[in-house]
């Protein structure tokens, strides 16, 4: 056999090797020997490969990209109900190429379990500050150092506060103060810890102090009869922020989206019109928040009383007719979605001049004809289609029914059905509750608000597009 002396080894396998063998109450030549033998009793070279996690030895499991290769994503999953999204948001971010691990928080524990989180990630998932492998190499500091983002999620009261007050008593805030990487925290808590003095303090630090922030959400909360401001963000919105912060979060960098929005005006004559109460509230958020996500947005839009979103060309029409022309001179776009209350029906003899009253005269008979389907109309289009065509769903009843059959009939690739049913406060509101309905199902999203549902969606259409 040939004589290989410790010395001779690399500084590194040396360190890991006498970390072994403090561990395992061995000399380090001993450790060797033993570790030979296990290596001859088990075929090929598995227990050397297993002298240390992968992650300690700064490489991925084969097969995988590498963090050499990928953005390296340190997760912290603090301790909230919301922890159990945060398994989602490992899945969301792998997918997007991310090469992700994880810190589990005490409290975090009591929410995921240490294997759950280690199996999605497909990596070892850190829970101890000190931790004798990981302590002995500087543990936290190389965690620290070894990723490009570090993502807290959920990010608590308490951790906010640790962080903004600089503790550094566990892993998780050990590793957020030594950082020198960008950080994202997604709060989740109870509304009224939200708007506590204290966490709008710490909010205020930690903007001022670099730390950028994803949600939260308006929405109700897992204890029952609780909602407000507090829930977390989406595990897609969480990625899209990563992206964004990552400057990779142009998402619809170089896609044309079309965007219609608002109700129309159907003349009945040059002063009258027949109307519908919709706000155009929620086209213009997804006009806006598709324009952030870097793409070039074409917002077509009905009488409403709001600005235009900035970065995006609005076209200003009256009627449904008018919408159809302007949507068509629009394309070709990558995405058009059909946000607004396009009126069904326009009056047939719409008067030239004002239609008088008066004695004698008899109340006018409007007749009603039907109006052009924009959106079935660009759907079923043989050229120029759009490669997503989304359409909206306002119902009053059997929502998410009616809503899958307007999916078939429209022709349509997605639909966001809502019930707007006064009750729901939804038309004309600043909150919406989606169903989402697509050819897999459909999807309930928590109630939110509009912005958050445009926030949603645009993540769906850049997941969609770069599928
Ligand atoms: O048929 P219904 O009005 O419920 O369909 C709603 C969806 O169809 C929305 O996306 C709306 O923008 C679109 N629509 C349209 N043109 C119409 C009627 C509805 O684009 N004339």
């Amino acid at each position: 056999m040939a004589s290989l002396t410790v010395r001779q080894l690399d500084e590194r396998l040396k360190k890991l090797l006498r970390l072994r063998a403090a561990r395992n109450g061995r000399s380090v030549e001993d450790e060797v020997r033993t570790i030979l033998r296990e290596a001859a009793d088990q075929a090929g070279t598995e227990v050397l490969e297993n002298l240390a996690p992968p992650s300690a030895r700064g490489i991925a499991p084969r097969g995988r990209s590498t963090p050499a290769e990928a953005m390296r994503v340190l997760l912290i999953i603090g301790g909230g109900i919301a922890a159990y999204k945060s398994l989602d948001l490992i899945r969301r971010l792998k997918e997007r190429g991310f090469y992700v691990r994880c810190i589990l928080t005490k409290a975090g524990e009591n929410f995921v379990t240490p294997l759950a989180a280690g199996a999605i990630a497909g990596e070892r998932v850190f829970t101890d500050l000190f931790d004798p492998a990981h302590e002995f190499d500087v543990g936290h500091i190389r965690l620290a150092r070894e990723s490009d983002v570090v993502v807290v999620a959920p990010a608590t009261a308490d951790l906010m506060a640790k962080l903004a007050g600089g503790h550094a008593n566990d892993l998780a805030t050990a590793v957020l103060l030594a950082t020198t990487a960008k950080v994202l925290l997604a709060p989740a808590m109870n509304p009224r810890m939200w708007s506590n003095k204290a966490t709008q303090r710490n909010l205020a630090q930690l903007v001022g102090d670099g730390f950028a922030f994803v949600g939260p959400n308006e929405g109700e909360m897992a204890e029952a009869g609780e909602s407000g401001k507090g829930r977390m963000a989406e595990p897609l919105e969480i990625a899209a922020a990563v992206e964004t912060l990552l400057g990779r979060g142009q998402s619809l960098s170089g896609k044309r989206v079309l965007v219609t929005s608002g109700p129309t005006h159907e003349p009945i004559d040059p002063v009258r019109y027949i109307a519908n109460r919709s706000s155009g509230k929620q086209g213009h958020a997804i006009a806006a928040a598709a324009a952030a996500a870097g793409a070039q947005v074409i917002l077509v839009s009905g009488p409403v009383n709001l600005p235009d979103p900035p970065g995006v060309t609005t076209v200003h029409v009256e009627s449904a007719r008018n919408m159809l022309a302007a949507v068509e001179r629009a394309l070709p776009a990558d995405v058009a979605i059909f946000a607004a209350a396009v009126a069904d029906w326009r009056v047939a003899n719409a008067g030239e001049h004002k239609i008088k009253k008066g004695k004698g005269r008899a109340t006018p008979d409007l007749t009603l004809v039907e109006n052009p389907d924009i959106l079935s109309t660009i759907a079923h289009r043989k050229s120029q289609r759009p490669a997503l065509v989304i359409g909206f769903a306002a119902e009053t009843e059997n929502v998410a029914a009616n809503a899958k059959a307007k999916l078939a009939s429209k022709g349509c690739d997605w639909i966001l059905a809502n019930d707007v049913s006064p009750r729901t406060g939804i038309m004309g509101g600043d909150m919406n509750t989606i169903e989402f309905v697509t050819a897999k199902g459909v999807e309930p999203w928590p109630p939110q608000s509009k912005e958050d549902v445009a926030s949603m969606l645009v993540a769906r259409i850049a997941d969609a597009l770069r599928q």
